[in-house]
């Protein structure tokens, strides 16, 4: 049987959060040690640049995110670790895609179709307010990424689930057109991989301003911890976990049977001060380590840099070839002078 392949992106919009670790980061880790499977990381500058962010903002995120994969321990021997923008056969396909991609199709994504809702629900003049065309195609850049590498598989969240059904659509297109070039993957989206709450109990989400970043120094995580919204019951009144941030959280850095014993404190009345302390605790205790390297890593960018390269010379060794087989196809071809 064939190799299976996993892709990840990671947009650089943001300084990475527990959330981020929790529901990609550590997953995605555990992957690239599996040596039955090939696995492919990637930072997607290219898909920071349609939200517009501030320059500085993206460079920076990009730096972060990488150092965070990095100092928590990402098997970058076996997997493919790279930068979007490094591969630039990527936005050349997302030019060939571009022209066999129906608009009707990018109408119905539904990011779009939420802008413009909004627009319409806040009575602005036009609908298209403030989207601009690498918002509209998201999508086919995003289905470069995947199709670029073959991949047969691509672990999303829900929100991702339409993108990579238009993937699918993009690359049945193309080989109906062209003979069977690119490889029609699969969205894997896993039940159990949880969505965090944040601060004030809603998501977890740098939108919300409610985030605990992945490596803030001891001092920021007591802080924000002690933050974490609980109701008002008294030490000594007995407590439901259901609907309870600290024990959402708690259990996603802890074991079944250490989240047993917790549940075992809620119901003896537990004082709220006293379970951000062991919150506390077993948060700073599992990335202190990591913390270490990060912080390292974020000294000397250099380091970070040369991976990246790395990563980028070993994925090209597979973009560039099979573009040169897309570009045939199509019919962009050097001119055979025979
Ligand atoms: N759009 C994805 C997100 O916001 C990130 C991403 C970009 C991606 N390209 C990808 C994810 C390709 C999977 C495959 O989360």
């Amino acid at each position: 049987m064939k190799k299976e392949i996993y892709l990840t992106g990671i947009t650089t919009t943001g300084t990475p959060h527990i959330g981020n670790f929790v529901g990609a980061i550590r997953p995605g880790i555990q992957a690239s040690m599996d040596r039955t499977k090939d696995n492919f990381y990637f930072l997607a500058d290219l898909h920071a640049l349609a939200k517009a962010g501030n320059p500085d903002r993206i460079a920076k995120s990009t730096l972060e995110i990488s150092a965070a994969w990095l100092a928590l321990g990402l098997d970058i021997n076996n997997a493919y670790f790279y930068r979007q923008s490094d591969i630039h056969e990527i936005p050349e396909l997302t030019w060939i895609l571009t022209s066999m991609t129906a608009k009707g199709l990018m109408n119905r994504a539904h990011s779009y179709k939420a802008q413009v809702q909004n627009n319409i629900e806040s009575g602005a003049q036009d609908n298209d307010k403030g989207i601009n065309m690498a918002l509209y195609s998201y999508p086919i850049l995003m289905a470069a990424d995947i199709l670029m590498f073959k991949s047969t598989h691509v672990p999303v969240g829900r929100d991702q689930k339409q993108h990579i059904e238009m993937t699918r659509d993009i690359a049945q297109r193309f080989n109906h057109k062209y003979g069977n070039i690119l490889v029609v993957p699969e969205a894997v989206i896993s039940e159990d991989t949880a969505t965090l709450s944040g601060l004030d109990g809603r998501k977890m989400s740098k939108s919300y301003d409610n985030v605990i970043p992945l490596f803030s120094d001891e001092k920021k995580l007591k802080k924000l911890i002690m933050k974490i919204k609980t109701n008002s019951l008294e030490p000594g009144i007995p407590k439901v976990t259901h609907d309870s941030v600290l024990y959402d959280i708690y259990q996603a850095f802890s074991s079944p049977e250490e989240t047993e014993n917790v549940k075992n404190l809620y119901s003896q009345g537990i004082a709220w001060g006293e379970m951000k302390k062991i919150l506390y605790e077993c948060i700073n205790d599992q990335l202190k380590p990591a913390r270490e390297n990060y912080q390292k890593l974020i000294a000397n960018p250099k380091k970070i840099e040369d991976e990246l390269q790395k990563g980028a010379e070993k994925a090209r060794e597979i973009s560039v070839p099979y573009m040169e087989e897309i570009r045939d196809a199509v019919g962009i071809r050097r001119l055979n002078l025979k």
